[in-house]
């Protein structure tokens, strides 16, 4: 019995060494941590257990039944994160580039078909060559059933990717069908075809960093979710990311106990709103100051700035926070926002998150770039995102909720529960200018002083029609409240509403604007 113990041991041991200690020194001095290590700091102290350790792969050719390691370059597993079940694998770079086999693949499959049966998210670390060139098409057969078990999954448990190494060619689009991803400056990229590639198709020189590098997705693209300085904080905020999010599409939202008093007021949100309408403020201020303990986490905060979305907690329970930031394009909704929020939007209605938005518009960007681009389209995604959402959702106009835009950010109308505005709000067709214009054509034209009866019937405008009064007496808005009971306000609904049930028609599935 001790030597078959002995032995255990012995393969363990080299098990977890991957690839060996030469590749692994390889792997820290290049600032990454390994793929147990990674594993280690993700998941709770001593929570994870690994399966399919001694698994190797089945190839032949190439010499490579000479080259066979134990686990076969990834390393997956079940341990916990804040004490709740999350399923992980984690590419080992150090054992033939942590590429995907045919082995490999059924390893990460087996632990993805897991975590949906019982119902806990999919944490996928990526850091790997991609398909294992010796093993060919079986190597892309494996790739697939991971892209089908992610397609399957979706909207089922939350999917993370960190992507922590290189991730190129068709491997990227298992992360890309994802919920989240995460990205390491300098050290991680994603891309569909290389620098070289690129230089001998369209003669364009480009490093790597450049053409698929963390700041790359984060600012251009938005194909990353978050971009991080090292493996270390990357570990981290995913930790903190999983905190907000339920385990499955069928379980209540995690709560806890954050000590902030519902009722905590916030005065200094009577004065956020400059006097004059054409200044901006800051509206992260107002999510910061309105959420608990001012926590609030940001997603793709480098991409389409003119939207802030994210997770914060009110009352101790998730909330997921879509809002106009003033500071970018005056708050403007344009293509890059708007798909954006739309998928924002729908991952929190695939997981029962309440959607609180905080509405600043002055409606959608003119242009012919947008329009060229398909703003059309593009808008109506996020349009649809919030019409078919069946969570609690509960809009307060800050102050611009103008023309299409009125519409399109969670307005009554498009089943919003509670609609609030603050008493400075403006919400019409157009801007007070544009309307009045319309409107007093003749008038204007005929004025011994147009400038002047302009300002005049401009003003007059404002002061009738650009308020939240109109929209209240027609029961568009519930109320019109004060800025600094904001936060108590947000708290009360959502507890009004904790019980709600709502279900659309039913369907295969709905035809959004792709
Ligand atoms: C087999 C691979 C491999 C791969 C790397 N290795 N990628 N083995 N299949 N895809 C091995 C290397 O041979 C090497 O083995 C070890 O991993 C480390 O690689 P290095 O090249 O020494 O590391 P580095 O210099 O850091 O370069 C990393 C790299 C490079 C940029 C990822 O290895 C590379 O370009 N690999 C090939 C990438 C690629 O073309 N993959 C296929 C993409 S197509 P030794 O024994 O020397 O240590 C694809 C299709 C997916 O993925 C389709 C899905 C639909």
């Amino acid at each position: 019995m001790w030597e078959i113990i002995d032995k255990l041991d012995r393969l363990r041991g080299q098990a977890r060494l991957g690839g060996g200690q030469e590749r692994i020194a390889a792997q820290h001095r290049r600032g990454k941590l390994t793929a147990r290590e990674r594993l280690e700091v993700v998941m709770d102290p001593d929570s994870f257990e690994e399966l399919d350790m001694f698994v190797e792969h089945n190839c032949a050719d190439f010499g490579m039944q000479e080259n066979r390691v134990a686990g076969d370059g990834v390393v997956t597993g079940v341990g916990t994160i804040y004490g709740r079940k999350v399923f992980a694998f984690s590419q080992d770079f150090t054992v033939l580039g942590g590429s995907l086999s045919e082995s490999n693949a059924r390893k990460i499959c087996k632990i993805m078909d897991m975590a949906v049966k019982v119902g806990a998210p999919i944490l996928g670390i990526n850091d790997s060559g991609g398909a294992r060139i010796q093993e060919g098409v079986a190597s892309l057969a494996g790739y697939a059933e991971v892209f089908q078990r992610n397609v399957l999954a979706s909207g089922v448990v939350p999917q993370i990717s960190a992507i922590m190494g290189p991730c190129a060619g068709g491997a990227v689009y298992s992360p890309a069908l994802t919920d989240f991803i995460l990205m390491v400056k300098d050290t991680s990229y994603m891309f569909l075809t290389g620098p070289e590639v690129v230089k001998t198709v369209t003669h364009e020189e480009v490093s790597a960093e450049q053409l698929g590098g963390a700041l790359t997705h984060f600012t251009r693209s938005g194909v990353a979710d978050f971009a991080f300085d090292n493996d270390l904080n990357l570990l981290k905020q995913l930790r903190r990311l999983l905190s907000f999010l339920p385990s499955n599409n069928q379980t209540p939202l995690p709560r806890i106990e954050t000590g902030d008093d519902p009722r905590r007021d916030t005065p200094s949100l009577d004065t956020l709103v400059p006097d004059d309408p054409l200044r901006p403020y800051d509206m992260k201020e107002l999510i910061e100051k309105v959420v608990d303990n001012y926590d609030f986490l940001e997603v793709q905060a480098g991409y389409a700035k003119n939207i802030i979305i994210g997770f914060a907690r009110m009352d101790g329970r998730t909330v997921g926070i879509v809002a106009n930031q003033p500071l970018v394009l005056a708050g403007c909704l344009d293509i890059a926002s708007s798909v954006k929020a739309a998928r924002f939007v729908r991952f929190c209605d695939c997981f029962n998150i309440p959607l609180v938005t905080f509405v600043d518009v002055p409606g959608f960007l003119p242009g012919l770039q947008q329009e060229l681009g398909g703003i059309i389209k593009h808008g109506a995604k996020l349009l649809f995102a919030f019409a078919e959402a069946t969570v609690p959702k509960i809009t307060v106009i800050i102050r611009k909720a103008y023309g299409g835009a009125y519409d399109v950010m969670s307005s009554k109308h498009l089943r919003g529960d509670l609609n609030y505005a603050w008493p400075n709000a403006e919400i019409a067709v157009m801007g007070p200018k544009g309307a009045a214009e319309i409107i007093f054509r003749n008038e204007i034209r005929s004025a011994e002083d147009p400038e002047a009866k302009l300002k005049e019937v401009t003003a007059a405008y404002a002061a009738n029609f650009a308020t939240p009064f109109i929209a209240a007496r027609k029961g568009f808005i519930d109320d019109v409240i004060m800025p600094r009971d904001t936060r108590y306000r947000v708290i009360r609904g959502l507890r009004t509403l904790a019980g709600k049930q709502l279900t659309n028609p039913w369907k295969k599935h709905d035809n959004l604007p792709l």
